[in-house]
């Protein structure tokens, strides 16, 4: 019977291309270049390769191979191997239960500036202050999240996902052409080559824990792991997909997108800031400060901010109808309720929970989560407490529970698996041990901090 009922890929590229589309999105565009802004250029962009090639390689070959071999979607992929680990397979589930909202807040504000640029506001987007005074607004930025979020809810009440999913196989292409062009002409302006160094020479003097963190946070936030979304696309890839290929692919297809993200954005921090390399530390709000400006400053501003916008407001809708097509398949599953009562009950909790995010900035700024606003907060809690904690049990899962050998079995199905060494190693040692250090100093200098 569930074998009947599971519908699956109709071949390695469908798959490959939705687990990208999960993959690629604000995570890559939005949030990868602040980070590597904030946390040192180019050593962030170092560690965060250097972690995607290794754990995030050896993670998504894992949740692929496990969901394929159990055919089971997360929760119960983790019970019904073993009963003890239920909590798990919850766990993973609240992650995209706390991201889709702040995500949702972030889609709305990427509708705005799309909207703004249609309508020709190219240069008051460009202005200081402007995006600033947008998010502390009481109403605007709340109408705005609204909308993204019921544009989403829609797409998946209506299943029409295979439609966007067909446009974006056409639109991110072109996301990759206009961004070399936008770097290209970051790169050329005066004051840049100093930005470009800062992105990509690594300075080890600027390393800590923090960065290597931030950077795993990163990762699995890009990649969309440790949330169980890639078990459940595993669990639809038919035994002669080649997983191991495809994981390249997607890791190098959301490198790609994440790396010039950077190289147009972290550059024009020296360039249109008159030296000011205190807005690096900008944060969440860097991508909308800083694009604008380079925008503003080319030929048909208005014309290239437009359709930077629309191409990022696809790759987010991808992404956004992945984390909810997960919290409704929970919401179903638990509740035994309805596809439509579910995505109803999951558009209203996301609009309440999401409300804080948009607020936060603006009229709820008075309220602070440990020193953190809240879309901060949500952000910090999924990315850098519970994504590395579930990516941890899963490393523990699969070597004392479901052995390593069987999901080396499995992958070798249908790959020749050349990095089976790195895999094994990574899964036993190297993954747990880097993930437990470095949650156990992060801690340690949180609590520092916090007594001080
Ligand atoms: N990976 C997506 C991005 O980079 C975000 C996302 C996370 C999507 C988790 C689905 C699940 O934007």
């Amino acid at each position: 019977m569930e074998e009947k009922k599971r519908s699956s890929f109709s071949g390695r590229i469908g798959f490959v291309m939705a687990a990208a589309g999960s993959a690629v999105g604000l995570g890559n565009i939005w949030r990868f270049p602040y980070l590597a802004a904030k946390y040192g250029g180019g050593i962030f962009l170092l560690v965060y390769i250097l972690l995607a090639v290794t754990l995030g390689f050896s993670l998504m070959v894992s949740e692929i191979a496990l969901g394929r071999k159990t055919k089971l979607s997360a929760i119960e992929a983790f019970s019904t191997l073993n009963k003890k680990f239920k909590f798990l397979g919850i766990l993973a589930s609240a992650v995209p239960v706390i991201i889709l909202p702040y995500y949702s807040v972030i889609g709305g504000w990427v509708a705005k500036y799309m909207v703004v640029f249609m309508t020709g506001g190219s240069a008051q987007a460009a202005q200081d202050g402007y995006f600033s005074q947008f998010i502390s607004a009481p109403v605007e930025p709340a109408i705005w999240f609204v909308l993204y979020i019921i544009a989403t809810a829609v797409i998946v009440l209506l299943g029409v996902e295979k439609g966007v999913e067909k446009a974006s196989r056409i639109l991110m292409p072109l996301l990759v052409v206009l961004s070399v062009i936008i770097a290209v002409y970051t790169s050329v302006q005066p004051g840049a080559l100093e930005g470009i160094k800062y992105y990509i020479m690594p300075d080890f003097s600027k390393f800590s824990v923090k960065t290597v963190l931030a950077a795993m946070g990163q990762m699995f936030y890009s990649l969309s792991l440790a949330m169980g979304i890639m078990i459940t696309y595993g669990s639809y890839l038919k035994k002669d997909g080649d997983i191991e290929a495809s994981v390249k692919q997607i890791e190098i297809f959301d490198l790609l997108i994440a790396f010039l993200a950077g190289l147009m954005i972290v550059p024009s921090v020296f360039v249109f800031s008159g030296g000011d390399e205190s807005q690096l530390q900008t944060g969440p709000g860097l991508m909308f400060e800083m694009l604008p400006k380079v925008f503003d400053s080319m030929p048909f501003s208005n014309v290239v901010g437009a359709v930077f916008f629309v191409l990022v407001l696809f790759a987010a809708l991808t992404s956004s109808i992945s984390l909810m097509e997960t919290v409704v398949s929970i919401v179903q599953d638990k509740l035994h309720w309805s596809r439509k009562k579910s995505s109803i009950a999951v558009l209203i909790f996301t609009i309440a929970v999401g409300m804080l995010s948009c607020l936060g900035y603006g009229p709820l700024s008075f309220i602070s989560v440990f020193g953190m606003a809240f879309l901060d907060f949500f952000d910090f809690i999924s990315n850098s407490v519970i994504m590395p904690i579930v990516a941890l049990l899963t490393c523990l899962f699969i070597s004392k529970v479901v052995g390593v050998d069987p999901i080396v079995e499995e992958v070798k199905l249908s790959s020749a698996f050349k990095r089976e060494k790195v895999f094994r190693v990574m899964i036993r040692y190297i993954a747990p041990i880097c993930i437990i250090a470095i949650l156990v100093s992060n801690l340690l200098s949180y609590f520092n901090i916090f007594v001080i």
